[in-house]
């Protein structure tokens, strides 16, 4: 009789562990979980580089190097998916492979995957951005009362401490360009090259303190380095090389020599022309935006 009792507490033991089983169990493409609602989730450097590295190993022979389309594969840079855009579409693309192609499934844990489609992300241009705001009015911010072209070259006058940012509006997204004002610290741009890495990974665009040998600093950010030499340009944006040897030290700060511009220095709606002007910067992007107001 007591066996017989147990059975149905047992059979409910199992339906309560079914349950919470099926509760806990997601679909793989749902392992993502830290993705936003647009379908993308914020990627870091040090993601895009580990997803760089991990493209390099098991999709360049088909892909090329840098995503742009090789032998075998499509480009996968231009932002068209023929199997999806979003993130969970790409990340099924890339686990389950594309059934009758060349296409493999690709046995990858969940995070090289999602560091592969950051760096497919870095690559690609953003969907067709257009930001409500006033291009005219950001770019007369840009080069004015901000200050942003005392530092940035676009097409071909402006300062040189920053990166050029002639092309910016095609190659980076808008949220990449609003954290780029508002933090600068929290995505450093890719600089000069690492002479200790033989991949070339570039350094982070960082702020670069040499120090003399005397004590004296000289801070700036660097054009080049290699192992045995560095060339700064300094805030005052005058161009020094040095022979590394010939200094005491050469520091990388890790953080941007851009000033962050929050609120007060820069309210929402001057962001908003801003980012206005910033889009129409880059090959075609002048009359994309254009033809799409
Ligand atoms: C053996 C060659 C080969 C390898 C290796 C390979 N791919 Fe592909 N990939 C292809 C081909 C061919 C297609 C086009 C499939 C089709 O007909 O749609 C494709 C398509 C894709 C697509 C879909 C593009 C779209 O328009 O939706 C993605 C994403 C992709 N590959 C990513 C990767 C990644 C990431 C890796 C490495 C982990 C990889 N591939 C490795 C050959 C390859
Ligand atoms: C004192 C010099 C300086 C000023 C002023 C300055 N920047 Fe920068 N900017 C930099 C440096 C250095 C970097 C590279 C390091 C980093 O990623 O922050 C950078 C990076 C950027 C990037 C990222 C580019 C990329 O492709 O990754 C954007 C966008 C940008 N700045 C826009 C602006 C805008 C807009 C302003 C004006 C509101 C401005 N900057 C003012 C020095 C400056």
């Amino acid at each position: 009789m007591q066996s017989i009792q147990n059975v149905p507490v047992a059979i409910g033991a199992l339906v309560r562990t079914a349950l919470v089983v099926g509760l806990l169990w997601q679909p793989p493409v749902a392992t993502a979980a830290d993705m936003h609602a647009s379908g993308r989730h914020a990627a870091k450097a040090t993601e895009i580089a580990e997803g760089r590295s991990a493209f390099r190993t098991n999709c360049a022979p088909c892909h090329g190097l840098t995503a742009r389309g090789g032998g075998r594969g499509p480009d996968l840079t231009s932002g068209n998916w023929a199997h999806g855009g979003t993130d969970p579409e790409i990340f099924r693309t890339i686990t389950r492979g594309v059934p009758g192609t060349e296409m493999p499934a690709n046995v990858l844990d969940d995070a090289e995957v999602r560091a592969i489609i950051a760096f497919l992300r870095s690559l690609a241009p953003p969907a067709h951005a257009v930001v409500a705001g006033d291009p005219g009015r950001g770019r007369q911010i840009f080069a004015g009362s901000a200050g942003c072209a005392t530092c940035h070259m676009v097409d071909g006058s402006g300062g040189r401490l920053g990166p050029d940012l002639s092309r910016v509006g095609a190659a980076r997204a808008v949220a990449y360009l609003v954290d780029s004002i508002r933090e600068p610290d929290k995505e450093l741009t890719g600089g000069a090259t690492d002479p200790n890495n033989h991949y070339g990974l570039p350094l982070p665009y960082d702020t670069v303190t040499v120090v003399m040998p005397g004590g004296e600093r000289m801070v700036g950010v660097a054009r080049n380095e290699d192992t045995f030499s560095i060339q700064l340009i300094a805030v005052d944006q005058s161009l020094h090389c040095f022979l590394k040897k010939d200094v005491r030290e050469v520091v990388h700060e890790r953080k941007s020599l851009m000033p962050a511009y929050p609120e007060s220095a820069l309210s929402a709606s001057q962001l908003q022309d801003l980012l206005a002007y910033l889009v129409t910067l880059g090959p075609d992007r002048r009359a994309a935006v254009r033809d799409s107001r």
